[in-house]
């Protein structure tokens, strides 16, 4: 019996009789000679199958292998500087082949297909390279995310997906029948966490947020991943600084990590070896001089109507893609006018106009992907807001509690891991980050 071994794990392995279990990726055909390369889920190796060094049947076996089909395969790994894969630089010379199955008609083909073709059938497309070294980032994603935050000092609490209030606004919610009542899908843990850390100081929870988002674009799932770290006695410059280590965290892991998977996606790396602390500040009163400024100098007639954009209202994707193409680095907006964002953020001092806000913008055009703020510690002015919200007090009763016994200033963000993921592999768009997307024109498969 040989050793079974994990491509990723081939290395160690040169000059060594070995096993693997996989599936064929393709087939090259040179008569005497079968290439097969063979993919087992941490990488991709080519298996050289030659007629003289194996058993007829083998052979046989070997020449009518169709894509998907599933194998396993023993042989001598040698080191061969041009063998395609990934790792690369490593071969099988086959000596024993197993079919289990032989696939037929597959019908995901290397050559291009449609993105709705695709979207039918992503339950295979995620098998494709490209599709797998995406996925691959995402859970390095998630590991650094929970590395990070376990490390320092937050205890992870998971919040309830059946809710009974808004969030992040009531246009964007999904309702459900509870038992005769109406509930909602969780569009954020945040409201919970802010219970929690008078429990546990820094906590944060993590799991599927959902948003009614009726617009098709390619920066909004109806169901994604969010991680929301929350702190107390922390402001809004404390918050920042969690959140460059924090991204910066992650952005290094993947480098160190998964190098592999962002060559093979063509990500130019450069951008992400500078995200370090500190990333850049800005107020969103001088966010907002620099787009009028880049309004007036632009000739491009479409840009100018695009950013086009008034003191209060939020940013789109054109204002954050002109805007991050300012810096090197992720930038932080922070003070966005109270009624472009939510209910519960605390007022800058002596501008109630002002919240004490921030948003985190990747570069390169890739925009929002953290937004937080400082909380409203203060029972009654989290009263007037409820009210100037038109939210249901009933509903915030357990909310409006947790301003009356021991408030202190307090702090938190939300991090959605698609916009993460999507950024960190240069990708366009982010269904291709998450298994089986869901948005506004698709629940299957
Ligand atoms: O800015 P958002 O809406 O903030 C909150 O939900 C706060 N309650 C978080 C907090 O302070 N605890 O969402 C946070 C992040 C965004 O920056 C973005 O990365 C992601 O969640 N996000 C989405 N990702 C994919 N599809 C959508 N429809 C998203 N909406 C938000
Ligand atoms: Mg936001």
């Amino acid at each position: 019996m040989t050793k079974t071994i994990r491509i990723q794990d081939i290395a160690q392995h040169t000059g060594e009789e070995v096993t693997i279990q996989g599936w064929l990726y393709n087939r090259t055909d040179k008569g005497k000679l079968q290439f097969l390369q063979v993919r087992d889920g941490t990488g991709f190796v080519q298996c050289v199958v030659f007629k003289k060094e194996v058993s007829p049947e083998v052979f046989e076996a070997a020449t009518s292998l169709t894509q998907e089909s599933s194998v396993t395969i023993t042989g001598s790994v040698r080191e061969d500087a041009r063998a395609p894969g990934l790792p690369g630089g490593y071969e099988i010379g086959v000596s024993e082949l197993h079919v289990h199955q032989v696939a037929r008609d597959y019908p995901i083909q290397p050559k291009e297909h449609g993105v709705e073709f695709l979207m039918d059938n992503r339950h295979l497309w995620i098998r494709s390279q490209q599709q797998w070294a995406v996925l691959r980032v995402r859970a390095t994603v998630i590991r650094a995310i929970r590395e990070w935050l376990d490390g320092n000092g937050f205890a992870n609490m998971d919040t309830p997906i059946l809710t009974p209030a808004a969030c992040e606004g009531t246009t964007t919610l999904f309702e459900t029948d509870y038992f005769g009542e109406p509930a909602f899908l969780a569009q954020s843990g945040q409201l919970y966490n802010e219970a929690d850390i008078y429990s546990f100081g820094r906590v944060y929870c993590f799991g599927p947020t959902f948003r009614a988002e009726k617009s098709k674009t390619r920066r909004h799932l109806t169901e994604f991943w969010m991680v929301e770290p929350e702190a107390a006695f922390c402001d809004l410059d404390g918050l920042m600084e969690i959140e460059e280590q924090f991204v910066s965290h992650i952005v290094q892991t993947c480098l160190r990590e998964r190098a592999q998977e962002l060559a093979l996606l063509e990500r130019d790396t450069g951008h992400l070896e500078k995200v370090t602390p500190p990333f850049p500040r800005v107020s969103y009163d001088e966010a907002l001089e620099m787009l009028i400024g880049i309004r007036e100098k632009t000739d491009d007639e479409e840009l100018k109507v695009q950013l086009a954009i008034e003191w209060g209202d939020d940013f789109g994707s054109p204002h954050e893609t002109e805007l991050t193409k300012q810096f090197e680095k992720p930038v932080f907006v922070y003070g966005y006018p109270t009624r472009a964002k939510a209910f519960y953020m605390e007022p800058w001092p002596g501008r109630p106009e002002v919240s004490k806000s921030v948003d985190l913008l990747a570069a390169e055009g890739y925009g929002e992907i953290t937004g937080g703020s400082e909380r409203i510690s203060d029972p009654d002015l989290l009263l007037q807001r409820l009210a100037e919200w038109n939210l249901p007090r009933e509903a915030f009763e357990w909310y409006i509690d947790l301003r009356q016994y021991g408030s202190v200033p307090h702090s938190g963000f939300g991090l959605g891991v698609e916009r993460t993921v999507t950024w960190i592999c240069g990708i366009d768009h982010l269904r291709e980050t998450i298994p089986f997307p869901r948005m506004l024109k698709r629940v299957y498969p």
